[in-house]
């Protein structure tokens, strides 16, 4: 085995698009790989200051999608471009914004699902950034991407995954096994 100093290599990786509006209700959308579920209702992600935190301080609540192979030009640009810098960021992604139904956030309509939050709590703040924790209060599907379950279908969302190893975005494949099941062979 070949060893390498401590990095924050944890695989996979999300390609998290947080969605927020600033204090004149103004969409902006930001990338961030450092996240995960936090309890079966909330989610935590690692956030450096930017006019994400910024409107976050405002408003309380966000919106999360997930990035795609069709969204991945864009969802790269919101993660290098700030809105401090850029005032029509989400014009150029080329994302329409649309009210959430049930937090103040906008949603992008090019993307398959989002989590409606709120800001539960924010851990550890410091100059550097913090932890925020979010409340999902809802999730939202488009309905094209549904199974004939009615449940989200992951497998038609062409989901990507970050690759901080060589800083890549993958693809995520095919369904290859069952949770909660497939292990019962080796009881
Ligand atoms: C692949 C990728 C992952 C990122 N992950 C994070 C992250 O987890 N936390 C963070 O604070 N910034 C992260 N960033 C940086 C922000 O997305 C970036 O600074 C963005 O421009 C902030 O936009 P804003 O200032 O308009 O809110 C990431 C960027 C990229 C490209």
């Amino acid at each position: 085995m070949k060893s390498f100093p401590s990095k924050p290599w944890l695989l996979p990786q999300p390609v998290l698009i947080i969605g927020t509006y600033d204090k004149e209700g103004k969409p902006n959308a930001m990338n961030a790989a450092w996240g995960g579920t936090w309890d079966m209702h909330e989610i935590v992600i690692s956030l450096s200051p930017h006019a994400t935190t910024d409107n976050l301080d405002v408003q309380g609540e966000f919106t999360v999608t997930f990035g795609t192979a069709e969204t991945l030009v864009a969802a790269d640009y919101v993660g290098l471009v700030s809105a401090k810098k850029e005032p029509d960021k989400i014009g150029k992604a080329g994302w329409t914004a649309e009210k959430a139904p049930n937090v103040n956030a906008p949603v992008f309509k090019e993307f398959p699902m989002t989590l409606e939050c709120k800001v539960k709590e924010t851990l550890n703040r410091s100059e550097t950034g913090y932890m925020l924790v979010g409340e999902i209060v809802n999730v939202l599907c488009d309905e094209q991407y549904l199974a004939a379950d009615g449940q989200p279908d992951v497998e038609k969302m062409n989901l990507i995954t970050y690759d901080p190893v060589h800083y890549g975005y993958i693809q995520l494949g095919k369904t290859v096994g069952r949770a909660f099941s497939d292990g019962k062979q080796l009881k």
